[in-house]
């Protein structure tokens, strides 16, 4: 019996490595998601992977279950208390105020960011601890056309990638002058019904979170609950119905959805969350809405924003749910197989030639014999497969075989390159 050797160390708890060639889906979701954004004008953010955890407890909010129990915390030898990451909003606000980048007197600043987030959630099929996120976000305007905007955006970009079974749930939270008493309003109802201590005490801190709460025995209790929509302040209301008109007039559906509230504290007016149907009790594949305080809450000026980000790995779960397979380029169209040293010589020179011509090419390493080298080109997905051996060296040719119709040619050694550029169009 063989043994079979592999390392002691395995990926973390709700973690997953990406490999060829799944990895190659991966990179072409991120792709369909950043085009859309890149011709709406939006340029390109990052930001460190960690960031101060006040942050976080003070944008994303001491009341969520990300900040209390989600984020990965430490404290560095230095003594500062950083996070990792758990989303992408706060860390891009943060690095646009810090670079001055509202003060050029061009709003919005238009950004999207693509990238890893982390947080401590209880694994499950489209849960992960570890997870990419492509964002896109709007500071510094208060305009329902650009809230409009970003969600045509997601939904182009969706479409791009040929999905068709995901829903757009679409909400307004209000603002400060409308919510507080819908608060307290929402507050007076729920302390009449029968919950456990858990959801007694997010009464206090949180009670709109009480609306999201998934289970029937609570469910069955929010009939007749106090809805936002109905307390919403003339302004909110009037923003609200534009951006629906927007959407309509844009051709997007969308279900008003009074419930949808999201788990982090900064949103304002417009919410939204795009849930695709086939992906079990992970639905959301994304969501988004406007933060008009949170520049405010982490020290900066007054900068109404909007934006959205949206799950890569939900998002490749959804392409297999629908059984969506993305026409990906072949990774390799052009294989090299010498046979013998002077051959191997020749044709590394010639693949180097090629990739420099813009040809994906490569090689058969490691000194492999005929059957071997052919079976490395029919693996790689090439079309065509060069392989030339002494004779042909000397007759100054290489033979380009057709790896699809079995067709086999010798072409000159100095045309071989303007050749596989005709060939590939
Ligand atoms: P979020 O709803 O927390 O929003 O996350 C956005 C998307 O990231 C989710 O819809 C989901 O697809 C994906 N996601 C979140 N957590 C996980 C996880 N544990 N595993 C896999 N996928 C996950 C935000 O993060 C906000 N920053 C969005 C935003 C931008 N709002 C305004 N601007």
């Amino acid at each position: 019996m063989t043994k079979v050797s592999v390392s002691t160390f395995k990926a973390p708890k709700g973690t997953y490595d990406l490999t060829p060639p799944d990895s190659a889906v991966y990179l072409a979701v991120r792709e369909a998601i950043a085009a859309p954004v890149r011709r709406a004008g939006y340029g390109y953010i990052e930001t460190p992977g960690f960031e101060q955890v006040e942050l976080f407890s003070r944008g994303v909010g001491e009341s969520t279950d990300i900040v209390t129990k989600e984020m990965y915390t430490l404290t560095t030898r230095g003594g500062d208390q950083l996070a990792l990451r758990p989303e992408g909003t706060a860390s891009v606000l943060r690095a646009a105020l810090e670079a001055n980048l509202h003060k050029g007197g061009n709003l919005p600043v238009k950004l999207w960011y693509s990238g890893s987030y982390y947080r401590y959630e209880r694994p499950q099929a489209g849960r992960y601890r570890h997870f990419s996120q492509v964002g896109a976000e709007a500071i510094g305007a208060e305009d329902p056309a650009l809230d409009a905007e970003l969600i045509i955006l997601a939904v182009d970009a969706y479409k791009s990638l040929g999905l068709r079974n995901f829903r757009l749930l679409l909400n307004s939270l209000g603002d400060k002058e409308c919510r507080p008493a819908y608060r307290a309003a929402l507050q007076d109802f729920l302390r009449g019904l029968d919950l456990d201590e858990d959801t007694r005490r997010r009464i206090d801190i949180n009670p709109l979170r009480v609306l999201d709460d998934k289970r029937e025995s609570v469910q069955q209790q929010l009939v007749g609950a106090p809805m936002l929509r109905d307390h919403l302040c003339e302004a909110c209301k009037a923003y609200h119905e534009q951006v629906r008109e927007l959407l309509t007039a844009a051709g997007v559906a969308f279900e008003d959805d009074p419930k949808l509230v999201r788990g982090l504290d900064y949103y304002t007016r417009t919410t939204f969350e795009f849930v695709h149907d086939g992906l079990g009790s992970q639905s959301a594949v994304g969501g988004g809405g406007r933060y008009d305080g949170l520049s405010e809450m982490i020290g900066g000026p007054a900068l109404p924003s909007v934006g959205w980000a949206l799950g890569v790995d939900r998002t490749v779960l959804a392409l297999k749910a629908e059984g969506i397979e993305l026409e990906l380029p072949a990774p390799t169209q052009v294989f090299a197989v010498p046979l013998g040293e002077e051959a191997r010589t020749k044709l590394f020179g010639l693949v180097t030639e090629l990739r420099r011509a813009g040809v994906a090419t490569d090689f058969a390493f490691g000194g492999k014999g005929l059957k071997n080298a052919m079976k490395s080109a029919n693996r790689s997905g090439a079309r065509y497969a060069l392989v030339a051996g002494e004779r042909d060296l000397a007759d100054g040719v290489v033979q380009l075989k057709d790896l699809e119709s079995g067709e086999q040619r010798p072409v000159a050694f100095d045309t071989v390159v303007s050749e596989l550029l005709a060939a590939q169009g």
